[in-house]
This record gives structure tokens, C-alpha cells and sequence, in this order.
């Protein structure tokens, strides 16, 4: 069995940080899980770029103004405390990212480069091009590499085991390239596998690895998934495949259009129009779209964002990945048609809790969270563009160290005899589902889970509409239990492994559902169409979905910190 010091579940962005921070350390031994290649995960699919008030374009930026801008944005849904603590420790780790290696465009006095993004006072999105994630991503890698991260590729996590004080003693995980089950005992994990957009299988901008299994994961091991039911709808997935359109393109000055031809965002935020929060003009798209003034009809309707007034350089060279997009999905060379663009889903702002933002641990001791996998909570209701790569560099960081100083400070626990009865659990469990001659067939569960949850917890809510959802997740959920697989081999199953990422898929879903009911009013991404307002009254308070002993789903509600920002209406 492998016994390592530090191990971190998931290679993007926030887990290749925590990774290189411990790896950084004399002396501990530091693995890193991932179900994909390193460079594959969904940190790279990031385009528009990371948030610090470096001040390098607009002199006036301050800290200050990047944590107004973020607690408004969040519609005062987000811990102000820890918004503090992760705002101002922006700027330092972009600027070790710069030191690392990342090649950010940049100032013509050679600083890096910054935009403006939605809901900020100034342009303070730092960037290249519109690869940002991509080149963090790669930069990480090599990073992680150079410190002799110890990496499992290729490994799937199963389950998070815990030794008989409660506390971390290790993981398994499935090896698809061998497929069998390892054992892999650990003193801290970290957690930091993404989100789950996937519950929404093909209107979404996430990649198909975006299954939440660390949170399902996380859940069974009992923490707590915090304000699940805040799922974020970039305003501009391309129109046909709901793939990112970068916010970059409002950034550099690209107007959104209806049918005719009118920039829209005039009555919905007249001072910040396509500028305003992602939620603002989420929900304008939508409702271009349902009165009539978009084009096309039903699940294909869409509006267009226009980039042809803008000089062709700034095109080329600032947004060509956009370009290169629009062409290959949607035939649109944006330097001369506009684009069809739609809401798509985007980001978990809610996820496993995380109960003291300056370690990113949790309820179980010795296991950390960051990252998109994780609620801090920083975001809220609805998150500023650019401060998901902010998030999961400084919260990957923040975990390394809460994990190292875990570590030094406990010893490992014997938890040999319960990974052992985890890996057996599984093997059977392998054998089992694997064989089964009969049931329904897993694609077909995922099929309708995400239709259901596109058509009823989507960017409108409403009561009844969840309910129904509720009713087919749950018929899903016990369809699952006998679901049929089709294939028994084990080298690179991959049928097995969608079998996994299915019930992961289940389970976090199931906690959208649950918290969007709770939640009777509409706050940031939250739109319901039975409770239009904001009832901070009754609701200024986050949603907590816990797994009971019984199997049964649990909702609860903690308390929002609020510091020196008074909950006000929002107006952009
Ligand atoms: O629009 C974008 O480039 C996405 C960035 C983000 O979600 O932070």
C-alpha cells in the first residue's frame, strides 16, 4: 500500500497549488490523483483570466474596491471575512504565478496586462489572451513536475477513508489502466476535483470531467455541501454547444444584440451594460430570449454578441481562441458575423464545506477542500468573472499550507483495516455492477437527469418545476442502484468509470434540487420565478445539505459573516 504525507485529489489549477506548496517542504512525501491528464482539467477551459488589484492599468484599484466588488457581486450571499482574507492575498499569488513562468500578456511598460470583467470598478483581470487558465495550468504543471510531485494518473476516487478517530487515514481510488482498487493511506488530503456542471451533460461549458466527485465523495465522508443550489450561468456559452465565449469578448468591448439589433443590456444595467454581473446578464439573455426578442426558438434560441466595431488586432490578438471557437462550432468568423451566444452553466459556487477559510479544512479533520469543489464561501450567489483562477490559486495555496501544517503537527493514523474493507467493498462492488446482464442503461439515467435539471432548476425556477426534478432524481437515484454498465473488462473501463461519474452526478444534484427549494426568494443566480425578491429576512443564511446516517438528505441553514458591508440593493 502507498503511504504518502500530503495527498491531493484533482489537477487543476487549485490542486496543483496545494500539491506544489507541499511538495515545496523538506521532506513529506506528496502525491497528486487525477482521472485525466494533468494538463486536461478544467482550470485550462478557464479563458478571460485572474483577479488582483495590481493596479498595473487603472493606478486608482485597491484591494478594497475588489472586495466591495466581489460581496456585491455575490448579492451578499459570501462570508465577508473570508473574502477579506482571499482578496488581499490576490495579488501576491498572481504575482508568483508571474515568477513561475506564466507567460501573461502584458502593459507597454512591460507590466502584466489587466481587462475590464463583469461587475468590477476597474480593469484589474489579469490575462493572456484568452488562454489564461491554459497557460496557469501548464505553468503548474511544470512546476509540480520540477518539485517531483508524485503523480497518479489516471486514478479515480472512490471513497475517502477515515481511521477509527474520524479523522483522514487515506483514500481509494479506482486504477483505470490496471483496473483494480488502491489503497492509498494518507495524513491530509486535499480535495480539489471541480465542479459538477455535467449535471446539465451538454449545455454546459465544463468539460465531461466536471462530475463533482470529490464533493459526492466528500458528502458520503460527511461534510456538509454548502449552498448547492448556487449554480452559475455564464451568460455566453456559444449558442449550439453551450462552450465558453469568453467574458474576455465584453471585456475588450463587444456588444450583446437582440433581434433587433439593439443592445439590450440598456434596460437591465444601464450604467455597467454588458459589463454588469454574470447573473445581471444571464438572466437579460433569458429574457430577451422569452419575450420574443431573440433569434431562433426553443432550446436553440439565442442572441448574438458583436466584436466587428472592435479594431481586427484586438481580435486577433486578444481574442483569437474566441475566434477559432465561433468558427468551429458555430461557422462565425466573429471579424465578420456576429456570434450566437446563450447562458450556459458554468461554475459550483457552492460545494463541500469548508468550515475555517484560513486552512480550507473542513468537519473531518485532516481533510482540506479548494478550489470549485469547495465553498469557502468567497462567491456566494453569483461569482465575478476572473476570481475562479483567483480561487483556485490562492484557496490551492491555502490548502497546501493547512495540509503541511496538518501533517506536522499529527501523526499519520493507522487506517489500514478500514481502507482494506473500503477496497473490498469496491471490488465486489466492480464485480457486481459490471455483470449485471440487465437494467437501465447509465446514458439513459444521465440523459434525463440533465434534461431535468436544465428544464427545472435551471436559470428560472420554480417550485413546482423542482419538485419534479426532485421526483426523477430520485427515481434516477434508485434506477442507478441497478443500472446496467455493459462491459466486465477492466483495463480503461470506461464504462465503469461514467458509471461513477453518473452517481456522483446524482448525488450533487440531488443537493442543487433540495437547496433551490429551500431557498424561497431569488438572490444572484437564484432566479425564481414564484419569489422575484431578495428576502434577506429569511434567507441571508446558506444552505447546508448533509447525508444522514439512513441515507436520507438532511437541509440545514449556517449563518452568512457579514463584517463592514451592509446588505444593499444591487444596481449596476
Ligand atoms: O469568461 C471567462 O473567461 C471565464 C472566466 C471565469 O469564469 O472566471
Amino acid at each position: 500500500m502507498e503511504q504518502f504525507d500530503v495527498l491531493v485529489i484533482g489537477s487543476g489549477g487549485a490542486g496543483q497549488r496545494a500539491a506544489l506548496y507541499a511538495a515545496h517542504q523538506e521532506g513529506l512525501r506528496v502525491a497528486l490523483i487525477t482521472k485525466i491528464f494533468p494538463s486536461r482539467s478544467a482550470t485550462a477551459m478557464a479563458q478571460g483570466g485572474i483577479n488582483g488589484a495590481l493596479k498595473n492599468v487603472a493606478k486608482e484599484d485597491t484591494v478594497e474596491d475588489h472586495i466591495f466588488d466581489t460581496i456585491k457581486g455575490s448579492d451578499y450571499l459570501a462570508d465577508q471575512d473570508a473574502v477579506e482574507f482571499f482578496i488581499s492575498r490576490c495579488p501576491e499569488c498572481i504575482r508568483e504565478l508571474d515568477y513561475f513562468g506564466v507567460p501573461f500578456s502584458r502593459t507597454e511598460e512591460g507590466k502584466i496586462a489587466q481587462r475590464n470583467f463583469g461587475g468590477q470598478a476597474y480593469p484589474r483581470t489579469c490575462y493572456s489572451a484568452d488562454k489564461t487558465g491554459h497557460v496557469i495550468l501548464h505553468t503548474l504543471y511544470e512546476q509540480c513536475l520540477k518539485e517531483n510531485v508524485h503523480f497518479l494518473q489516471d486514478w479515480y476516487l472512490l471513497d475517502i477513508v477515515k481511521a477509527d478517530d474520524g479523522s483522514v487515514g487515506g483514500v481509494v481510488a479506482w486504477n483505470m489502466k490496471e483496473g483494480r482498487v488502491e489503497q492509498i493511506a494518507a495524513t491530509a488530503v486535499v480535495i480539489a476535483t471541480g465542479g459538477a456542471g455535467r449535471m446539465y451533460w451538454t449545455r454546459t461549458s465544463n468539460p465531461y470531467l466536471s462530475t463533482g466527485d470529490g464533493m459526492a465523495a466528500s458528502f458520503r465522508a460527511g461534510c456538509a455541501l454548502k449552498d448547492p443550489e448556487m449554480v452559475q450561468f455564464h451568460p455566453t456559452g456559444l449558442g449550439k454547444s453551450g462552450i465558453l465565449m469568453s467574458e474576455a469578448v465584453r471585456g475588450e468591448g463587444g456588444y450583446l444584440l437582440n433581434n433587433k439589433g439593439e443592445r439590450f443590456m440598456k434596460d437591465y444595467a444601464p450604467s455597467k451594460m454588458e459589463l454588469a454581473p454574470r447573473d445581471v446578464v444571464a438572466k437579460a439573455i433569458e429574457t430577451e430570449i422569452a419575450e420574443g426578442r431573440g433569434f431562433g426558438t426553443g432550446l436553440d434560441a439565442y442572441v448574438v454578441a458583436d466584436v466587428r466595431h472592435l479594431p481586427k488586432e484586438v481580435i486577433l490578438e486578444k481574442l483569437h481562441g474566441i475566434r477559432d471557437l465561433a468558427i468551429t462550432f458555430e461557422h462565425a468568423d466573429p471579424l465578420k458575423q456576429p456570434i450566437p451566444i446563450r447562458p450556459t452553466c458554468h461554475y459550483s459556487m457552492g460545494g463541500i464545506d469548508v468550515t475555517d477559510y484560513k486552512t480550507c479544512g473542513t468537519v473531518i479533520p485532516g481533510l482540506f477542500a479548494a478550489g470549485e469543489a469547495a465553498c469557502v464561501s468567497v462567491h456566494g450567489a453569483n461569482r465575478l468573472g476572473g476570481n475562479s483562477l483567483a480561487d483556485a490559486v490562492v484557496f490551492g495555496k491555502i490548502a497546501g499550507e493547512g495540509a503541511v501544517d496538518y501533517v506536522q503537527n499529527h501523526e499519520a493514523k493507522d487506517a489500514k483495516d478500514a481502507l482494506a474493507k473500503a477496497a473490498a467493498n469496491w471490488e465486489a462492488r466492480f464485480t457486481e455492477v459490471t455483470n449485471r446482464k440487465s437494467g437501465r442503461p447509465i446514458a439513459e439515467i444521465r440523459d434525463e437527469m440533465a434534461l431535468s435539471m436544465w428544464n427545472n432548476v435551471g436559470i428560472f425556477r420554480e417550485e413546482k418545476k423542482m419538485e419534479v426534478a426532485l421526483e426523477t432524481l430520485n427515481r434516477l437515484i434508485e434506477e442507478y442502484k441497478t443500472c446496467y454498465v455493459g462491459d466486465s473488462n477492466r483495463t480503461f473501463n470506461m464504462a465503469f468509470v461514467n458509471y461513477l461519474e453518473v452517481g456522483s452526478l446524482l448525488t450533487v444534484a440531488k443537493a442543487v434540487a433540495l437547496g433551490a427549494i429551500r431557498r424561497k426568494e431569488s438572490r444572484g443566480s437564484h432566479l425564481r420565478e414564484d419569489y422575484t425578491k431578495r428576502d434577506d429576512a429569511n434567507f441571508l443564511n446558506h444552505t447546508l445539505v448533509t447525508l444522514k446516517e439512513d441515507g436520507e438528505y438532511e437541509v440545514g441553514q449556517s449563518k452568512v459573516v457579514i463584517t463592514r458591508y451592509e446588505p444593499k440593493e444591487r444596481t449596476y
